[in-house]
């Protein structure tokens, strides 16, 4: 190999490997690989196809094909033919005359013809991930011996490039999953509650509307509170901050606004004692983690309990803090209620998160205690 053919193979190749690490898709990796050996080897047409498990080919990108031509030849192709029978072998082709080979079957009208044909399996290992191919070689004589061995290097590098490739879109594609999860858990426990408690409101207007004009103007007061907190909620969600309520009233006020709030929405009473002092400073996650069970578990009381008292206490004792949901309602199993919503699981993985321990118990008259202990 001449000293030009040598320097063509080190940037063909090269852009591919770089083409992986500027985080392309896979697929506009595959166009760069296509392109770099269509250009290498001087091929008119080149192709590289990814089979699915359906027997076509989840990714296909050819070089040399106007959108014309794509749009008149139809769809991508089929595990036919020469394609199928490399996908099975796994092994090279070269032929002077694809045409003449057994294992040419046919191709769409609008197809181009191919005569001189090269084509090598893209491998991991045993698996094979796809083919390449290239076919008519703009230089006489067709494709050689020497034109195979450097497909054949483009392939392994090919295969270096979709493999990352895969485990990157994989990757982020994890990255998604879990926002998600925690977007789906936030609106669960934050917005959704403040959603609840508005609608409850705007109920007790409409009821008051009529009799009581100024006690319903006083409820629609409060809708518009409530409209505003859930809204800011919601941004806090979008952008991860922490409940603008635990920096403006703090832990133990927060709490005891929420339980008020919900004392007058509901016919239940509900009740909140701080037992003991706060230490100054408590760790964020602590303070997250504790308002948010709070939230859940009373939202949980008040809907499914059917109790008549609700307590919420907080108890300090030193280097833990400990937040217990008290109610005296029907109680209910627990096995059987982890899988109704998304709240226990929730209030479980909060308190994972501030590195402290959730448990749900029996209250020994009836009803349900809910305890969070976290490390203060
Ligand atoms: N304090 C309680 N008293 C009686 N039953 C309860 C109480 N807390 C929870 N449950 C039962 O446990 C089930 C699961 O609770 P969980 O919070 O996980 O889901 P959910 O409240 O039904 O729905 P979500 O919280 O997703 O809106 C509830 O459906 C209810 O049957
Ligand atoms: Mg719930």
């Amino acid at each position: 190999m001449d000293e030009d053919a040598r320097d063509a193979v080190l940037h063909a190749v090269s852009s591919a490997v770089l083409a992986v690490t500027r985080h392309l898709s896979a697929r506009e990796v595959l166009q760069v690989i296509v392109r770099s050996a269509a250009r290498l080897l001087d091929a008119r047409y080149a192709a590289l196809g990814v089979p699915d498990d359906q027997g076509a080919f989840a990714e296909f990108v050819a070089e040399g094909i106007s959108d014309e031509q794509w749009e008149a030849i139809g769809p991508t192709p089929r595990q036919h033919g020469m394609l199928g029978a490399m996908l099975r072998e796994g092994a090279p082709v070269r032929l002077p005359d694809l045409r003449r080979d057994p294992r040419f079957e046919w191709w769409p009208k609008a197809h181009p013809v191919l005569k001189d044909f090269l084509g090598v399996p893209i491998v991991d290992g045993e698996q094979v991930l796809g083919i390449i191919f290239l076919a008519n070689k703009r230089t006489p004589g067709g494709f050689t011996a020497a034109d195979e061995e450097l497909l054949t290097l483009f392939a392994a590098h090919a295969a270096i490039a979709l493999t990352n490739a895969r485990l990157y879109e994989r990757s982020r594609e994890l990255t998604v999953i879990e926002e998600r999860t925690r977007m789906a858990r936030e609106l669960h426990d934050a917005v959704t509650q403040k959603l609840f408690s508005l609608r409850l409101t705007a109920q007790a207007a409409a009821a008051l509307l009529a009799t009581h004009p100024e006690r319903a103007a006083r409820e629609l007061d409060q809708v518009q509170r409530l409209a505003g907190e859930a809204l800011a909620e919601l941004r806090a969600v979008i952008v991860e901050l922490r409940p603008a309520e635990l920096d403006r009233h703090g832990l133990v006020e927060t709490l005891r606004k929420h339980v008020a709030l919900l004392d007058r929405l509901h016919p239940v009473e509900l009740t909140f004692t701080l037992d003991g002092a706060l230490p100054r400073e408590l760790p964020e996650a602590a303070e997250l983690a504790v308002l948010r069970v709070a939230q859940e578990a009373l939202h949980n009381a008040v809907r499914h309990a059917e109790s008549c008292t609700i307590q919420v206490r907080l108890t300090p004792t030193g280097r833990h803090l400990v937040l217990e949901i008290i109610d005296d309602g029907k109680g209910f199993d627990l096995v059987d209620a982890e899988s109704r919503g998304l709240g226990l699981a929730s209030m479980r993985e909060r308190a994972l998160s501030a590195g402290g321990s959730f448990e749900v118990a029996g209250n020994p008259p009836g009803g349900t205690v809910v305890r969070l202990v976290v490390p203060a």
